[in-house]
């Protein structure tokens, strides 16, 4: 799969964490985040990566920050993204079988009870279920006009 990936200072280890996990596995990723813990503004980091799959030719994204809270808001703001604050491998699955989440994000300084690698996983392995899912989705996107 081809993925962006991108993060705040609140998430260096867990991105890189992620990452690393993502190549091994044979993924091409592309790291539009900071490597370091000096300040940067979370609607930045999520501009960029949101900016860069809608280009085209990603699988999915991935936005990273603290709590993973601001960031996925964020990247929620721009047209097109469903991203979603997964918290543990039900959510994960969830989010690709009923949401279809093209986005999902995580927090660096939030202990989750399954680790977020195995939550990564379970998003990336589940399917979209389509039929009344993609029913409430289309409804879910038709709300970007209002
Ligand atoms: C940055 O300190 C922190 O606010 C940010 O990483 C994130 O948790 C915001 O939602």
């Amino acid at each position: 799969m081809n993925i962006v990936i991108a993060n705040d200072h609140g998430a260096v280890e867990l991105t890189a964490r992620i990452i690393k996990h993502l190549e091994d596995a044979g993924h091409t990723v592309k790291y539009l985040g900071i490597d370091h813990e000096e300040s940067v503004d979370y609607p930045d980091q999520a501009e960029k990566a949101c900016s860069e799959f809608k280009k085209g030719g990603y699988d999915f994204g991935i936005v990273n920050c603290g709590t993973g809270i601001g960031i996925s808001l964020s990247a929620n703001k721009i047209k097109g993204i469903r991203c979603a604050l997964v918290q543990d491998i039900y959510s994960a699955e969830k989010a690709k079988q009923h949401n279809n989440a093209n986005f999902i994000a995580f927090g660096g300084r939030v202990e989750y009870k399954d680790d977020p690698l195995d939550i990564l996983d379970a998003y990336i392995n589940a399917k979209f279920e389509g039929d009344r899912h993609q029913r409430r989705i289309d409804k879910m996107m038709a709300l970007e006009t209002k």
